[in-house]
């Protein structure tokens, strides 16, 4: 056998790109991300950087494949025609493409301010009924953990309040029927205080399928509505004792956040508290509201 025949050969690995995974005609192409970018801005706020354009592309993939469309330029001729069914297909479009991780207690210290500080602030007010919104309330754990906190605060402070109410708003329309169902997976209530989880939560007996769902004391306070930060007036009545607002405005350029910080002040009554999520802030503005904590803020009385 001569050397040549027993010398190993080399194999040329096969080139691995990306077109292999997603031809071209089914990538999202840099014009086809700008279009769905620039509405998306435009209409919810919601920034979205070239950086995002394989996850848009992979949230989207799906519904080229449920409407039986080839590519994403038909799904975008679709989507922004004046065809039968494409509303409805801009509002899934925009359901698919908000991001909505949120949690039971998330940013535990502003729970802790609201009992502490804010709740007896609004006793001393004079307060009997507190009105809350929840704005960018996502699945609705933040609602809930709301209604929570002020069930806990009724108990150890008996006749303080007589009643609450929570309106939950959020843009997607998905989320919020996730809301209302309110069945959430077992894991995400696992770290809660036992004596909260025995208290405001049911389990579900089927082993196969571990749910936790607030009980309907604390389901029952809150109300959900759909409501788009962008919209020129938010009509909401009555006006709010407290407002969270938490992570939702880091999405949105620094005037679309001002513009919405104002709104939001708007529906306050003067010496509501506002908060915003650990990240956000509204330095640097007119707005008549002093800080009360990390990024909790008080409507000026006077206003
Ligand atoms: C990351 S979640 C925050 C949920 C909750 N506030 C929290 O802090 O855990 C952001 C939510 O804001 C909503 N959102 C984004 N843009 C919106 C808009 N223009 N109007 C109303 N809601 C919007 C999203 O649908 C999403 O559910």
């Amino acid at each position: 056998m001569s050397e040549a025949l027993i010398k190993p050969q080399t194999i040329e690995a096969p080139q691995l790109q990306l077109t292999t995974l997603y031809p071209q005609s089914q990538q999202l192409s840099p014009q086809q991300f700008k279009r769905i970018s620039t509405f998306m801005e435009k209409t919810t706020g919601i920034k979205l950087p070239e950086s995002k354009r394989s996850m848009i592309q992979a949230r989207l993939a799906n519904r080229l494949k449920v409407l039986n469309f080839e590519n994403y330029s038909q799904y975008i001729d679709f989507v922004f025609s004046s065809q039968e069914h494409a509303t409805e297909e801009i509002t899934m479009m925009i359901d698919l493409l908000t991001t909505n991780l949120t949690h039971f207690f998330r940013e535990q210290t502003h729970f802790d301010f609201m009992q502490q500080s804010v709740l007896p602030s609004l006793v001393k007010d004079g307060i009997s009924k507190p009105e809350i919104w929840s704005a960018g309330c996502s699945s609705g754990e933040e609602p809930y953990t709301l209604s929570i906190v002020m069930r806990e605060f009724m108990k150890n402070n008996p006749g303080q309040f007589s009643d609450y109410s929570i309106l939950a708003t959020d843009i997607s329309t998905r989320i919020l029927s996730k809301a209302i169902d309110a069945l959430y997976p077992i894991d995400t209530v696992e770290k809660l205080p036992y004596s909260i989880k025995k208290q405001y939560f049911l389990k579900s007996k089927d082993p196969n399928k571990p749910f936790a769902k607030p009980k309907a004391e604390v389901r029952n306070k809150v109300k959900f509505e759909r409501l788009n930060f962008m919209d020129s007036a938010y009509r909401i009545q009555p006006k709010k004792n407290i407002i969270f607002c938490r992570n939702v405005l880091i999405y949105f350029d620094k005037p679309t956040q001002l513009e919405v910080i104002g709104k939001l002040i708007d529906c306050l009554v003067p010496g509501g508290f506002l908060f915003l999520g650990h990240s956000e802030t509204i330095f640097g503005s007119n707005f008549p509201v002093k800080t009360v904590s990390t990024t909790v803020f008080q409507k000026t009385k006077e206003y």
